[in-house]
């Protein structure tokens, strides 16, 4: 090759979020545990676990064995009709650890793909069970994908700016705020009574695109409840916060009353392999059980269950089981705690975040929060500069690691964070 990767990337890549005439990306030939290593000799540290998906550092031996060793006995094969050892076991293992009595995994392709899943499900249940019900219940501020159906449930923005009026109708509930949280809850109530609605969806406790932002425990159980009560399927976009981002398993551990249906994708293969997965619970199943043709979902993609993702699945939910990594995740959840307090108040930190191994700061701005502000180039410019990677959300910036983050690197961003503070 006569160029450059760098130039032959511009020629050829269309980036995502990236406008067609951008700067040089950034040429990555090969990372391991936290580092990113580059083409020009830099070792960058993974901040972001690679767009959130990395959960034991990147390369691990334990998930690249697994992987090489699937794809030297079967890389793939057709899904309906057919099934494998390892998408039987990635199941089986999901239905154990997963919270609300699960029973059963439908796998796709991303996290958007497991939320259209998921809808879909909600709706043919409904269907099924002649009960005409189409709406869907949002929140405010909510991101569950790209797709068609997965941007419609989301909040309308910069996202999906060019397609709302393809998006179907969704209600949407404000977020729920600290001090609002009774007035939410009510204004959910008042909408039940109204029984037009088919699904609830939310990201449990944390919403992630819209700003790394937390809400209740106790407020998101009472809407559950209101839900459950109206026969209104919930359905728990777990495809940031499952695999122990918040500190538990998975985030709707945090409540007594359960999810019908859990979406997962990103930390699911650990960063090795793309993969969604939507589980549901026996309500769900069963009345797609007993009514014959008309009770097929006819949904799927080629490659569904794909061995190597399976494979990649697998081998990392017997890491994240291990004592060790249990044990590590509370000690970053500990050491962001920590920072969490110490900054809280800083005079440039107009609120800050924390929920288990995530960290976010939402920075003063004189601009309103938003995805493109000025301060987005500025915070990524000086910690790509300082060799750590973060991408910041507007004036919102985070900390998501890779378990396999040690004290002294996290320290290091820590650090990095008040030099930046003190140079604003
Ligand atoms: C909560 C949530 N749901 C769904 C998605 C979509 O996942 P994917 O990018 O794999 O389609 C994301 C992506 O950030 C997400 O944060």
């Amino acid at each position: 090759m006569s160029k450059s990767y760098t130039e032959l990337d511009k020629q050829y890549i269309w980036h995502p979020y990236s406008p067609l005439e951008y700067g040089d990306n950034i040429v990555v030939k090969s990372a391991q545990g936290v580092y990113l290593h580059t083409c020009d000799g830099r070792k960058i540290l993974d901040a972001i676990s690679s767009w959130w998906v990395n959960l034991h550092g990147h390369a691990h031996p334990h998930i690249s064995k697994a992987v090489a060793h699937q794809a030297a006995t079967m890389e793939h094969v057709i899904f309906a009709g057919f099934t494998h050892p390892p998408a039987i076991q990635l199941a089986h293992s999901l239905c154990n650890i997963l919270p609300g009595d699960m029973k059963k995994i439908f796998f796709s392709d991303n996290g958007s793909t497991s939320v259209e899943v998921a809808l879909k499900m909600a709706i043919q249940y409904h269907a099924i069970k002649k009960q005409h019900r189409h709406k869907i219940i949002a929140l405010h501020g909510a991101y569950h994908g790209d797709t068609f159906g997965a941007m419609a449930v989301s909040e309308r923005g910069i996202f999906n700016q060019h397609f709302h009026q393809y998006l179907f109708e969704v209600e949407y509930i404000p977020f729920p705020d600290a001090q609002k949280e009774d007035e939410i809850l009510n204004i959910l109530f008042t909408k039940l009574k109204n029984n037009s609605y088919a699904a609830f969806i939310y990201e449990p406790l944390l919403q992630g695109v819209s700003g790394m932002r937390t809400y209740s425990a106790s407020w998101l159980d009472k809407a559950i409840h209101l839900c459950k009560e109206h026969d209104i399927l919930c359905i728990a976009d777990e495809v940031l916060t499952g695999f122990g981002r918040t500190g538990r398993l998975f985030a709707s551990e945090y409540m007594n009353n359960k999810p019908d249906i859990i979406c997962l994708s990103k930390g699911l293969t650990g960063g090795y392999m793309p993969m969604g997965a939507t589980a549901c619970n026996a309500r769900v199943s069963d009345v797609f059980t007993f009514n014959g043709s008309k009770s097929i979902f006819y949904h799927g993609h080629s490659y569904t269950a794909n061995p190597l993702s399976c494979a990649a699945a697998n081998a990392s939910l017997e890491l994240l089981l291990e004592d060790s990594c249990q044990e590590k995740i509370q000690r970053i959840t500990k050491w962001q705690r920590e920072f969490f307090n110490e900054i809280r108040s800083h005079p440039k930190v107009n609120s800050a975040h924390t929920l288990g191994t995530i960290l976010s700061l939402e920075l003063k701005s004189e601009h309103a929060t938003e995805y493109h502000n000025v301060l987005k180039t500025q915070i990524y410019n000086f910690f790509i500069e300082r060799n750590i990677l973060l991408r910041p959300l507007g004036n919102i910036m985070y900390i998501l690691p890779p378990y396999a983050i040690e004290e002294k690197e996290l320290k290091n961003i820590f650090h990095n964070i008040h030099a930046f503070l003190s140079k604003i």
